[in-house]
């Protein structure tokens, strides 16, 4: 039941994944055709952003009915067999579930905002100033100063969390909070493995709060669960709460809310270690994380579908992770930075895989994003995050193999840049290639995915390495590991006289390692290993 805990996931954006009819947009018939690469490279969970009628003024995170899917990415029928054929392959699939609020188009907005005493007014949250809830924090704070717009049909300001267009859904209604019980039930009735649920902290506001992370909103999220359980065991819940530790932890509850939730936290502390080449940010962080109950998991990752986001981390880090990794203004929003993996690491491969490295060792279930195993760029001229949405790089050919329209047509264009343009970087040329990124980020996911330990062991510094190394042992029940990472640009010594270890097993290479009095790793180098008795 808990196969999420040792499990690789992989997100998806529909619409840039591939395209099976030829209109320039990623669909589901597309999907199809590539659900053999996920299982390949050893994807457990695929993540779907949202597909639902949407006007796509959020990329889809602005819904327009809940129980349809958007004609651009296929029919209901189409969705079955794509949940159909990932089961197939043993895969499992969650999509997005949306529920903090909608698109103003939906007809619940449409019809509340009629009037005053419009029948659904109570389904979203309304004043007559915008000064309530004075201390909650703007999130897209590059295009909104309020978290309230003014409604001119209604003559009332309505509460958002995101864009204008996305008004907030009001929790305290019981008929909200059951119109979501339903959403839910059809979804599951379609037979997904659960959710990847947007944006949880704030589905409730109180006055004089931060309207974050609310007794109500737990109380909620637990209702949701207990009817999961009770109606559809076994089916997983992931948190998209963007929040310290402290307080990820109570999105655990007692086991009886959230399987699984990201630990946002961690992320910019792996860039921030490999920046400075130092690791104390990771070892504070990670230190300072919580136990969760053990039918829960974190959920990690290194670069997903928004900005690299810097919320959590302090001011003085966040101005230190801009200048280093986003000089330029147009590599920032908001408060993050708006690139994907292989530009952050400079295309250096080495620093790619040692990232890698780290997410798959390290605590929690790894989230990957697609591209990112093939390295592909990002498009700073594209606006918003749209520069790390473009199409799945497949192979050299027309539009990189994504479409076969013409390439006016597509939604977006493909990255064609000498560097990570389509013909140097696609999928169908780094399979071929046994030394490819592709095939070492396969590699690594096949040999995490046969290494418990890494999934479910406690993890434990090594007390004396040096600071710009990261070494840790992984042990669960029967399994004990090595791990050593070297954070650096020269080799790096680690001590490993006193740790009563003389041979271990490489699992990368399945080599023997005879283990003296240090061992040096080269420059951003890693390794797993298993002790071996003598
Ligand atoms: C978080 C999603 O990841 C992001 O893409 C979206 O814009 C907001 N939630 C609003 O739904």
């Amino acid at each position: 039941m808990t196969w999420y805990k040792n499990a690789v996931f992989y997100e998806l954006y529909p619409r840039a994944f591939a395209d099976g009819n030829g209109d320039g947009w990623g669909d589901f018939g597309g999907l199809l055709e590539h659900l053999d690469y996920l299982q390949w490279l050893g994807v457990d969970c695929v993540w779907l952003t949202p597909f639902f009628p949407s006007p796509l003024k959020d990329d889809g995170y602005d819904i327009s009915s809940f129980y349809g899917i958007h004609p651009q990415y296929g029919t209901l029928e189409e969705f079955r067999l794509v949940v159909d054929e990932i089961h197939e392959r043993g895969m499992k699939v969650i999509p997005d579930l949306v529920m903090n609020h909608t698109s103003e188009e939906h007809p619940w907005f449409r019809m509340a905002r009629r009037s005053r005493e419009s029948r659904l007014r109570d389904f979203y949250v309304w004043s007559d100033t915008p000064d309530r809830y004075a201390g909650t924090r703007v999130i897209f704070c590059d295009t909104l100063d309020s978290n309230w717009s003014l409604d001119p049909v209604s003559g009332q300001y309505y509460w958002h969390r995101f864009f204008a267009s996305q008004p907030d859904l009001n929790y305290d209604s019981p008929r909200v909070q059951q119109a979501m019980l339903d959403i839910i039930k059809y979804w599951l009735d379609l037979g997904v493995d659960g959710f990847r649920v947007d944006a949880v902290p704030y589905l409730f506001e109180r006055e004089g709060t931060t309207c974050e992370n609310l007794p109500e909103t737990h109380a909620y999220l637990k209702r949701i669960r207990r009817y999961i359980d009770e109606t559809f065991p076994g089916r997983v819940l992931l948190a998209e709460a963007n929040q310290w530790p402290k307080d990820t932890l109570p999105y655990f509850g007692d086991g009886d809310e959230f399987h699984m939730g990201f630990h946002f936290p961690l992320m910019p502390r792996l860039y921030m270690a490999l920046a400075r080449q130092d690791n104390a940010s990771i070892i504070d962080i990670l230190n300072q994380t919580p136990d969760i109950p053990a039918c829960c998991q974190w959920g990690s990752f290194l670069r997903n579908h928004d900005e690299l986001t810097l919320e959590m981390v302090t001011p003085e880090d966040r101005e230190f992770m801009w200048n280093f990794y986003a000089p330029e203004r147009d590599q920032r929003l908001n408060m993050g930075i708006r690139r994907r993996l292989a530009p952050l690491m400079g295309n250096d491969r080495r620093k790619i895989a040692l990232m890698y490295s780290m997410l798959y060792t390290l605590p929690g279930t790894p989230v990957l994003y697609y591209g990112d195993e093939i390295g592909m760029g990002d498009n700073l001229a594209l606006p918003d995050r749209n520069g790390v949405r473009t199409p799945m790089q497949w192979d050299a050919s027309l539009n990189a193999g994504f479409s076969s329209c013409a390439p006016d047509a597509l939604y977006s264009p493909v990255i064609d840049d000498p560097v990570y343009g389509y013909r140097q970087v696609n999928v169908q040329a780094q399979r071929a290639d046994p030394a490819s990124l592709l095939n070492q980020i396969r590699h690594l996911t096949h040999t995490f995915k046969r290494l418990p330990a890494l999934s479910e062991g406690r993890l434990d510094w090594l007390a004396d390495a040096p600071a710009n190394s990261l070494c840790f042992w992984r042990a669960s029940e029967d399994q004990r590991l090595f791990v050593l990472h070297n954070l650096s640009d020269a080799p790096v010594s680690i001590p490993t006289a006193h740790l009563g270890l003389w041979a271990a097993r490489n699992e990368l290479t399945g080599q023997r390692v005879e283990i003296g009095a240090t061992l040096v790793l080269p420059p951003f180098g890693f390794l797993w290993l298993s002790p071996l008795g003598s």
